[in-house]
Order: structure tokens, then sequence, then C-alpha cells
């Protein structure tokens, strides 16, 4: 169990990300929800994992899953209520599992009393809560688009002024120069931190300091600032963990985001290996090459040692699912899944695990009705009056859209993966009949205790978390190999990336020992097999 009262306890955690609609349903209504998290930490105990990362539960009219907030300070009933909160940190903190929280700060729903109140009259209180600028129907304020299509502006006639939103019109950007927002943003994390949590998911952190009219969101002038009085206003000091998703972050404002000291987050997450299979429009494909992966993590492991922090991670609830990505989710399923779980998990960091990941869950190639995410309706519809026949959107679609993580957890084969007894609020992966955990905990050698077996390590042997890092063969197009080094001993890792053999010659110091982990039985010399992974550990001084 990790101590959570020793300083940076989370250098030494894995974290498990519960995406709350699609975990599991407690009352047969289609939606997961928080009996329904509670019902299954048995199963997280059982993997190993520390903390739970669950996506918003906050009061939410659900317009992109609990993205867009109306009450900060409620549960959402269909989630269930705040005495279910308090007894799924009570009943998670016994099993040495904390909780983290996802704080959507930049915006809200246009459904929060803050929004409502403010399109009442310019002279609102709340009115200046959020980003007005005056105009006229149809004349926008400038040609700023929002992530999910549309302008970033929406016109409110009563007031004869536009809002600004970097996302749906239904999430309003927050004013975050107004003082008063940031303060009633502190006030509400505070009482967060006094229910108990162990930290936060800080959601697109680094666009809540934007200037619309220089069309600048992430990154903006009075970020850093705003940063450390948010840190300083709550869990600074509090030895909690915190993690910013940043999509605008470099190594540099990493290194500020993760530094030691403490006055900003834990760590953030950072997505430059994410963006590289595709161009800045994430719907158009671009190839990438392994060497060019390996480069970007090198730099990243390379950039924060000892001087900042990485987060870990393949997937999450906005990307497409790892095994289908960069894996192969036929033939060679569950090899691939292990392969990309032990290349990720021997690098220094915090991992994170997203739902299913730990089974190998693969993608989601529905039809357009059974698509749930307003970012890849939006998207569809757009492609297609963009010329696109409807199969070549749709391709597209599938290849990078978030539905693809979104498909209720595969707990059995049985009905609706025993996700819910009703009628699941998306549809559930037709091959939960041959991918799903009851399946995986009874087979030792599934996907599944691979990553207990990972987590395990992690705790075992710390030069997993104090460890260096030295990239192995960069230009090698297959095998993803690296040594990590510290606390006198040293790590090999040595994947297979590919679904065809590799040459691959042990390091001379290593020869003669028995690895640490294998995902293929008894190595071969002088060549990985097909998506082969193989951990090997040695005394060094
Ligand atoms: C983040 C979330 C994503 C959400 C967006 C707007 O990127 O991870 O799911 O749609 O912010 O809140
Ligand atoms: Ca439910």
């Amino acid at each position: 169990m990790i101590d959570f009262s020793k300083k940076d306890w989370w250098k030494e955690a894995v974290i498990y990300q519960i995406y709350p609609k699609s975990f599991q349903d407690s009352n047969g209504d289609g939606i997961g929800d928080l009996p329904g998290i509670l019902s299954r930490l048995d199963y997280l105990q059982k993997l190993g994992v520390n903390a739970l990362w669950i996506s918003p539960v906050f009061a939410s009219p659900q317009v992109d899953n609990g993205y867009d907030v109306s009450d900060y300070r409620a549960i959402d009933p269909m989630f269930g209520t705040m005495e279910d909160m308090r007894t799924l940190i009570r009943e998670a903190g016994a099993r040495g599992i904390g909780i983290l929280l996802d704080l959507v700060l930049n915006h809200t729903s246009d459904q929060h009393r803050w929004f409502l109140e403010a399109c009442k009259g310019r002279d609102n209180p709340c009115h200046d809560y959020y980003i007005w600028r005056d105009g006229q129907p149809g004349v926008l304020p400038n040609e700023m688009r929002a992530a999910f299509g549309g302008p970033a502006w929406t016109y409110v006639p009563q007031l004869g002024q536009y809002y600004f939103h970097q996302f749906a019109p239904q999430q309003p950007d927050l004013n975050w120069e107004n003082p008063a927002v940031r303060q009633e943003l502190y006030a509400m994390i505070r009482a967060w931190m006094a229910e108990g949590v162990k930290g936060f998911r800080l959601d697109v952190i680094d666009q809540i300091a934007k200037d619309p009219d220089r069309q600048i969101t992430a990154n903006g002038p009075r970020l850093m600032e705003f940063l450390h009085e948010l840190n300083r206003e709550t869990w600074g000091g509090a030895n909690l963990v915190t993690v910013g998703e940043a999509w605008g972050a470099d190594i540099p404002r990493a290194r500020q985001y993760s530094a030691p000291d403490g006055s900003v987050f834990s760590m953030v997450f950072q997505f430059e290996q994410m963006c590289l299979d595709h161009e800045a429009d994430k719907w158009v494909p671009k190839a990438m090459a392994l060497p060019e992966l390996k480069a970007s993590i090198a730099r990243w492991q390379q950039g924060l040692h000892g001087c900042g922090w990485n987060s870990l991670f393949w997937d999450n609830h906005d990307l497409p699912r790892i095994v289908s990505r960069w894996g192969d989710d036929g033939e060679a399923r569950v090899d691939s899944a292990k392969a990309l779980a032990v290349a990720l998990h021997g690098l220094q960091g915090t991992p994170y695990i997203y739902q299913g990941e730990e089974l190998g869950m693969t993608n989601a190639p529905y039809p357009v009705e059974d698509l749930r995410d307003v970012e890849s309706i939006n998207a569809y519809h757009e492609l297609v009056d963009g010329g696109k026949s409807p199969e070549e959107a749709l391709a597209l679609i599938h290849r990078m859209m978030r539905d693809n993580a979104r498909t209720p957890m595969q707990w059995t084969a049985g009905e609706n993966a025993g996700f819910t007894t009703g009628t699941p609020w998306m549809r559930v992966n037709p091959n939960h009949t041959v991918i799903n955990a009851e399946a995986a905990l009874a087979d030792p050698d599934s996907v599944f205790h691979t990553y207990r077996k990972l987590i395990a390590l992690r705790k075992a042997y710390p030069v997993f978390v104090e460890g260096d890092f030295t990239l192995l063969c960069p230009e090698d197009p297959q095998v993803f190999a690296y040594l990590r080094r510290g606390t006198g001993q040293e790590l090999l890792a040595a994947v297979n990336l590919s679904g065809k053999p590799a040459a691959f010659a042990l390091p001379e110091a290593f020869r003669g020992c028995q690895p640490l982990l294998a995902t293929q039985g008894t190595p071969d010399s002088g060549v990985l097999r097909p998506w082969e992974a193989l951990l090997y550990l040695r005394d060094a001084i």
C-alpha cells in the first residue's frame, strides 16, 4: 500500500482512470454510476492501482459527458449522491486507493447558475464571470473556431453580445481575469479537499488565461501567475497529486508545471507523442515511424529527469484505444497490448491506465447512429459537407474518435458485458464475448496479469521510479529498447513494437541474466518475436 503521507507519494503510484458513465451501472438505467464504481473496488485492488481519476461526476446537462459542469459542488443524480461519493472515498481509502476528481475550471455549462445570471443583464454581478464582446447578429468578433466545430462565439440577443467558448456553445469559457471567479473556484476546490480526496486532474488547464482578441487560448500571458495563485490558494503544501491537462506544453513549460518545489502541479499530461500520427487537424492521418516516437519519448524522459515529472499514458477518454492504434487489434491483440504496456511502464513517471486498457479493449468502428460524442458527430458532418463520401468520412472518424474509448467496460461475456441490466447509453462492443474482465482474471497469460505484474514491479524496484533513461538503437524501426539506471540497479526494457521478428542483441552486461518479465516465455537469443517484450534487471554500481 502507498503511504499517502509520504512526500511525493504519487511518484510511486499507478493511477487508473474511470470514465464513470461507461464503467459500471448499478441501477439498470444504462449509465455507469458511483455505486457501480464502489462495487468494482476489489477488481481495482487486485490490479494494484493506487488512485482513481474519475472523470467529472458533478451536476451537468451532459452535452460533453460531464465536462460541462452546472454545479461543481453537487454530484449529478445520474451518478449518485454526495453520500455515495463520501462512501467511495472512504471505501477506496480503506483499500489504499485514493480518489482524484476531475476539475473543469476553464469553462462551465451554460446551465450553471453563474451563466444563467450572466445572461440576465450586463450589470448582473455574474456577467463578468464570462467573456463577452459587443456585436451584431451575424457579425462575429473574429473568426476563431471552437474545438467541436463552429465558431467560438455565440450571440445572446437580449444582451447584444457574444460570449466566447473554446468547446461547445453550451460550454462558455470562464473569465479568469476576474478575481471573483478565481476565488469561487478556489473555495470549491478547498471544499472537495475537506472531503478527503487525494488529488485532482485539471481539465485543459493551460487554456484558462486566454486572450481571444489576439486569438490566444493556450499559454496566455497571465497563465503562470494564475496557476501559482491556484496552487497557493488550494493544494499547495497539501501533498496531493495534481495533474494538469496541457495540450500546449513543451518540455520547458512542463518543467515549470511539474517543478519539484510543488508550486504548480505534480505533473502534466502533454500530448507530443499522441499527436505524431495525425496533422494539426486530428482527422487528417499522418504516417508515424517508430524512431520518431522513440525520439520524442526520450526527449521527455531526459528533459524532465531530476527537474520535473512525467505522466505516462497511452489512452484516455479522448483518445482511440492504443491496441487498435499502435498495436494489432486482430490476431496479435494480446501480445501487442502487452508489448505496449511494458514499453510504457518501464519509463520514469506516473503511469495512468485507462479503464479497459488492462483488458486490451479495442476501438469501436460503429455506424454513425451508434456514436455519442458531440465531437465525432459534428466532425463527421463537417467532413461530409466538405465533400467526403459518408464511407470516407466515417473511416477518418473511426481512426481518432473519442467514442472508441467510451464504450462500456467489458466485465463479462454475458449480456451487455455485465455493464448494465438495462439498455446501455452507448452500444457495448460486440467483442466483449472474448475480451472481458472475467476471462482475463481467469487466464494467467492475459493482458490484465501483465499490467498487474508491471504495477507490482514498480513497487518492488526503486529503479522504476528513480532511474535515468538511455535510449538504445534509436534508428531501429521495430524495437523500442532503453536502459534505466539508478539506486544501484540497472533496468533494461526491450520491446518489439512490430508484428515481425526483430534482431536484438542483449547488451553484454545482461547476458546470462534471467528476465524480470517476459511476455512470451523463455526468450530466444538474438531475436525478439513479434510483439515480444522483455524486462531485465541487474545490480550495478
Ligand atoms: C478536455 C477533456 C475533454 C473535454 C474537453 C473540454 O480535453 O479531456 O473530454 O471535452 O477538455 O472540457
Ligand atoms: Ca446507473
